[in-house]
């Protein structure tokens, strides 16, 4: 079946606009609601999107997409999910979808950051030239204070703050601000998955991680210099989910192949591209309170940013730890399908950082089962460690997933 063309925005982020400065602080959070979007069918949550502006001289703004919880809204935790490419929310989806599992137990806003970045912008463009991590973060705290201006209701609702990816630099650098600046935000933890937490260890593990799946033969890997291994992998694989079929409209044209492999996919690999179709259509951008400032169409990768790569290198696993210390909960969920950031590096960085803390495990590894232990998901540990002293609970998490084509 072919999913809805709505599925697709629900994998983003984000909105905005300029409307919001012609209103009043009252009315802000009812003009941001979405009443319907081209093609999504009856929904029982309610969903806002919109722009909150970052820096108001310089006319900067980032695109959010906000979901309640379906049910019981004005009890559950708030989880801001920040830059994923696609925030897998989709009711759509394959029922045992992680993610969908969680965004019921919680209340979602998506941020699409930087400025620069989906719909999110800085009108000054000379923005663009000197991104960099600490102006992400900084930007990410404003973002966050103003919404909470917004939707006062959330003020002191528990927040989780979630991502994956270079997100191991976004989630952990915002939530340390948050620490650090004495927000009245109540953090609770953060939770990030095949995060980039320190460029050597993760970078490194590739190698071993696409020759150990088979995917490069043993003399490719011997000869390769770490980081060219992948060039060996072909076309038909791809680098976030080594065993997920590939959409092919992206890498050749449609082919016969792509027909045998269609009947096997129960997950669209064609996602990404059909989710930039769905967001350039004017009336969705419309519904979704979103503009193209500066830009002539919606990128899921921006075009306009020079972000400042060294900002790679900057390691957020000892982030980390501190945020265990000050009482944050962390967890790092990496899956194993993911090649350009494998599980084998976040499980070495993590089991690094817990020996350095000593924090002992609690729970032993083990097999993760879906749906009351009644069906095999496929595999996740978890390894959980608690740290004692000082006397409070403080929880260190970490999980994997193996999940499998069920
Ligand atoms: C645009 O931003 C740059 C760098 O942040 C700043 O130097 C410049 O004054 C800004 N331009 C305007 C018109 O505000
Ligand atoms: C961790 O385990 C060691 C060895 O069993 C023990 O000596 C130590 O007190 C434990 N540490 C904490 C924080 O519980």
């Amino acid at each position: 079946m072919q999913p809805q063309p709505w599925t697709f925005f629900l994998k983003i982020f984000a909105t905005i606009t300029l409307i919001q400065t012609l209103l009043n602080q009252h009315s802000i959070s009812e003009a941001s609601k979405i009443t319907s979007f081209p093609g999504q069918p009856k929904v029982k949550f309610q969903q806002y999107s919109g722009y909150i502006a970052v820096d108001e001289r310089q006319k900067r703004a980032l695109f959010y997409y906000f979901v309640e919880a379906e049910t019981d809204p004005s009890s559950k935790p708030l989880g801001l999910a920040v830059h994923l490419l696609e925030l897998e929310l989709s009711v759509n989806m394959d029922p045992l979808n992680q993610v969908e599992t969680f965004s019921l137990r919680m209340i979602i806003v998506g941020i699409k950051s930087p400025a620069g970045v989906g719909f999110s912008y800085s009108a000054n463009q000379s923005f663009y030239t000197e991104v960099n991590d600490e102006k992400t973060a900084q930007d990410n705290l404003v973002f966050l204070k103003k919404w909470f201006i917004q939707f006062p209701k959330y003020k002191n609702r528990e927040l989780f703050i979630t991502g994956e990816n270079y997100a191991g630099q976004y989630v952990p650098q915002l939530a340390q601000l948050i620490v650090q600046s004495k927000a009245h935000i109540n953090l609770k933890g953060i939770a990030i998955g095949n995060p980039l937490l320190e460029f050597d260890t993760d970078f490194n593990s590739r190698a071993e991680f696409i020759w150990s799946h088979g995917l490069i033969s043993d003399s490719t890997y011997e000869l390769a210099t770490k980081g060219e291994a992948s060039k060996e992998m072909s076309h038909y694989i791809g680098e976030y989910d080594v065993i997920l079929d590939v959409c092919l409209s992206s890498v050749l044209a449609r082919s016969a192949v792509l027909n045998k492999l269609e009947d096997r996919a129960k997950i669209d690999v064609c996602v990404e591209d059909e989710t930039v179709k769905y967001l350039n259509r004017k009336d969705v951008q419309k519904a979704f309170h979103a503009e193209l400032i500066g830009v002539r169409q919606w990128t899921g990768c921006s075009d306009v940013i020079e972000y400042d790569t060294r900002n790679l290198e900057i390691p957020t696993i000892h982030v980390l730890g501190a945020l265990v210390k000050s009482g944050i909960r962390v967890l790092v969920y990496s899956g194993d399908q993911d090649s350009v950031l494998p599980l084998t590096g976040s499980r070495t960085l993590v089991t690094g950082l817990a020996k350095e803390l000593k924090l002992n495990e609690t729970v032993p590894y083990r097999a993760w089962f879906l749906k009351e232990n009644r069906l095999l998901a496929g595999h996740r540990c978890m390894v959980t460690f608690y740290l004692m002293p000082p006397l409070k609970e403080l929880l260190m998490k970490l999980h994997f997933h193996i999940q499998r084509d069920l």
